[in-house]
């Protein structure tokens, strides 16, 4: 049996939920069972579980028939252990009675698997909680920053490309534009990697703001070339180009407030071409994860119980390349990773004479 610095580790999934979270929870908790004899508890509901104490000893049996499950068996919330909602709407600091709760689960370790904001709060508990954090990159929106990808993205991806297919075939059967709009928060990843996937005419990320008169012309001309119907992926955080049209005056009756809305009654007055708008939402996080996300998955989570083992604390388990790096938290909380406006994926879908908004 390999020897180690960890003895009891504490594991909880924390923000939105993604695709690859039980892949996850399976991977560090038979590693650091089987291969490192370490005692596993699993807390529920995120950091909201830490905060209450509550909390079971996780065995063999409990990670069992979890791979390709979607969602998380320890189920989580958003709850934030610096700013959390009482009862009564007061907002307060529980650092310390999560830190009270660490003493009394005797954990060593407190692996939290979550996205940008869990990072943050990973590291406030480190740095103002006095405790040994270990942190794993998931979420759809593949925004973290330290890492080349996280878990739960190839998933959403999958997902929204089936979405863009299955667009075509009605889109083609009529003269329409249809606006798709995907998730990714404040990044345009999920946007720009589905819609070059699905093949979508105009792919519209935060990191570019765009002009609707641009794309409305990319879209007259593939009419005057006899293409009967255009695809738009909007990221949901795209925003318009300051001094360009913007979509303030075309805000849907019903205020849902979906920048796709905007877009698509903006195109359709600027076009004369009917739109249909699609938001994809919470499908993109729900089912089972792709073997993409188990394999990440399951590499990311046996790295952790390596990381354990070796007392290797304060730190997000990243993926690069083939393999990992443990990159401290200090780097990592706080920051978002955007899409590179030189990245090849934005190069790539400019020279295949994709709109992506600007131009
Ligand atoms: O961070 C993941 C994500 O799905 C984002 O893409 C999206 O903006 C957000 O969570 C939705 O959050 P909620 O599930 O709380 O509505």
């Amino acid at each position: 049996m390999a020897k180690c610095k960890t003895r009891r580790l504490g594991i909880l999934t924390a923000g939105g939920d993604c695709p690859g979270l039980n892949a996850a929870i399976r991977s560090v908790g038979k590693a650091a069972l089987g291969t490192y004899a370490m005692e596993v508890v699993g807390i529920p509901d995120g950091f909201a579980g830490l905060i209450e104490n509550r909390w079971r000893l996780l065995g063999m049996p409990d990670l069992s028939g979890i791979l390709a499950q979607g969602g998380t068996l320890l189920r989580t919330s958003r709850v934030k252990p610096d700013k959390y909602e009482l009862a009564d709407g007061r907002v307060t600091d529980m650092t310390g009675a999560a830190a009270e709760s660490y003493k009394n689960m005797a954990l060593d370790c407190l692996v939290c698997l979550g996205g940008g904001g869990t990072q943050k709060n990973a590291m406030n508990l480190m740095k103002k909680g006095g405790m040994n954090v270990i942190t794993l990159p998931k979420t759809i929106d593949n925004d973290i920053w330290g890492t080349d990808v996280c878990f739960g993205f190839d998933t959403a991806v999958n997902i929204a490309t089936e979405a863009i297919d299955r667009l075509h075939s009605t889109a083609d059967s009529h003269r329409r534009i249809m606006v798709l709009e995907l998730m990714g928060n404040k990044t345009g990843w999920l946007a720009l990697a589905a819609g070059i996937a699905g093949g979508a005419d105009a792919i519209l990320i935060p990191e570019i703001p765009y002009d609707m008169e641009a794309v409305a012309e990319s879209i007259r001309e593939r009419d005057r070339r006899g293409k009967r119907f255009s695809i738009v992926a909007v990221a949901e955080g795209a925003r318009p180009a300051k001094g360009t049209i913007s979509g303030d005056d075309v805000q849907d009756a019903d205020e849902t407030h979906h920048v796709a809305t905007q877009v698509g009654r903006r195109l359709e007055n600027l076009t004369g071409i009917e739109a249909r708008v699609t938001v994809l939402g919470h499908v993109q996080r729900g089912g089972s994860p792709t073997p993409t996300d188990r394999i990440l998955a399951t590499r990311l989570g046996t790295a952790a119980a390596d990381a354990l083992a070796a007392g290797t604390y304060g730190v997000l388990i990243a993926a690069r390349g083939d393999t990992w790096e443990a990159v401290p938290l200090a780097d990592v909380a706080g920051k978002r990773r955007f899409v590179p406006l030189d990245h090849d994926m934005v190069t790539s879908a400019r020279r295949i004479g994709t709109c992506m908004g600007d131009e």
